[in-house]
C-alpha cells in the first residue's frame, strides 16, 4: 500500500525528500506560471466526507500545479445521501481508474479502511481527532524554513489538544525532528492518557511564553464536544487565549503558528495574527508546495524510492514549457 495516513510513518529521511521536494515546489509555486508537468495523466480525487476550505484547496491547488487532472468528489450532492456506504463508494471511484484519494472524515480511522478497498494512493487530510499528516509537514517545513531546523526548538502547542488531530501530527513530527514540545492547556482539554506522548505539560501559558520559540495555537474544536470542558470561552481566553498583551512577553525571535480556521478573540487576539511574528499566512503558502512534495512523491515516476529532488527541479524547469 502507499500512501500518507499518519505522520508517523515517515521515516527522517522520508522528511528530508518530502522537504527538498517541497523547497523546489516553492520555487515553482514563484513563477509566472506555476505549473510543472510532473503529474500529467495521474488523476487526483478529493473526497471531503467533513468541512474543509484551506485543506481541500491547497491539495486541489498543488494537484493543478503538477498537472494532474483533478476531481472534486461532491459529498453532500453525492449517493452519500441515497445511503451508499463509503466503500461502495470507494470502489465506484476506484473502478474509474484513479491514482490518488485525499480523504478526510470526521471517524478516526476512516482513509486506513479506504486503504483497503483501493489500489490508489490515499492521503489522509484529517480523521476525526486521529491524524492530519500534511498539516504536521507543513507546519515543520515552515519552522525549518523560518529557523533554519527543528531539531532542538522548543514548542508549545497550546489550547484543545484532545481533539486536535493537527496536535497529534505534530507531537509525532516533531518530536521525530528533535523538537522539544509542551503540551499547555486545561486538562480538561488534555487527552485522557498521555501515556508514550514526548512531551512535558503545563497548564499555565504565562509560564511557558517567555521560552518558547514556537507558540502553536489551537482552535476550540466544540464540534467535537460532547459536554462544556471550559468554564466559558472568555474564561479560556483570559488563561489561554494569546492576546496582544500576551504575545508582547513573548521570547525575542520566537514565532505564531495557527493551522486555521482560527476564532479571533478566542484562542488567538483579534490582531495578533498581523504581527510581523506570525507566520499563519507562511503555513498556508507552504502547505500548497508540501503537499505538491507529497503528491510528487507518491505518484510521480518509480515512486518515492528513486526520485532525486535535484533532478526533479531540473526536469520541471526543461518540462514546464510543454504544459
Ligand atoms: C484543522 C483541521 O481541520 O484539523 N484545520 C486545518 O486542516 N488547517 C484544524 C481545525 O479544524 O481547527
Amino acid at each position: 500500500m502507499s500512501g500518507l495516513l499518519t505522520a508517523g510513518q515517515l521515516g527522517s529521511s522520508d522528511v528530508e525528500t518530502l522537504f527538498d521536494l517541497a523547497d523546489s515546489f516553492l520555487e515553482v509555486s514563484s513563477r509566472r506560471m506555476p505549473k510543472v508537468p510532473a503529474l500529467k495523466g495521474k488523476t487526483v480525487v478529493s473526497l471531503f466526507f467533513e468541512d474543509s476550505t484551506r485543506t481541500r484547496l491547497s491539495f486541489e491547488t498543488a494537484a493543478k500545479r503538477l498537472s494532474a487532472d483533478v476531481m472534486t468528489f461532491p459529498v453532500a450532492s453525492s449517493s452519500v445521501n441515497k445511503g451508499e456506504s463509503v466503500r461502495d463508494t470507494i470502489e465506484t471511484v476506484d473502478a474509474m481508474g484513479i491514482d490518488a484519494l485525499v480523504v478526510r472524515h470526521r471517524c478516526a480511522g476512516v482513509p486506513h479502511q479506504i486503504a483497503g478497498w483501493t489500489s490508489a494512493s490515499v492521503i489522509n487530510a484529517g480523521d476525526g481527532a486521529h491524524e492530519h499528516p500534511t498539516q504536521a509537514l507543513l507546519d515543520a517545513f515552515t519552522m525549518r524554513q523560518h529557523f533554519g531546523s527543528v531539531a532542538g526548538l522548543r514548542v508549545a502547542i497550546v489550547g484543545d489538544v484532545r481533539h486536535s488531530r493537527v496536535a497529534r501530527s505534530n507531537v509525532a513530527l516533531l518530536a521525530s525532528l528533535g523538537a522539544e514540545i509542551t503540551l499547555v492547556a486545561p486538562s480538561t482539554l488534555l487527552p485522557a492518557t498521555l501515556d508514550g506522548w514526548p512531551v512535558t505539560v503545563s497548564t499555565s501559558l504565562d509560564e511557558v511564553l517567555g521560552v518558547v520559540d514556537v507558540v502553536y495555537l489551537l482552535r476550540m474544536q466544540t464540534e467535537r464536544m460532547r459536554e462544556h470542558l471550559v468554564p466559558s470561552l472568555r474564561e479560556y481566553r483570559m488563561r489561554f487565549g494569546l492576546t496582544s498583551e500576551r504575545a508582547a512577553l513573548m521570547k525575542p525571535g520566537a514565532v505564531i503558528m495557527h493551522p486555521g480556521p482560527m476564532n479571533r478573540g478566542v484562542e488567538i487576539g483579534g490582531e495578533v495574527a498581523e504581527l510581523p511574528n506570525a507566520l499563519v499566512v507562511d503555513q498556508v503558502r507552504n502547505g500548497v508546495a508540501v503537499r505538491m512534495a507529497v503528491l510528487f512523491w507518491l505518484l510521480g515516476s518509480g515512486g518515492h524510492q528513486t526520485d532525486q529532488p535535484s533532478e526533479l527541479a531540473e526536469v520541471d524547469r526543461e518540462g514546464a514549457a510543454d504544459v
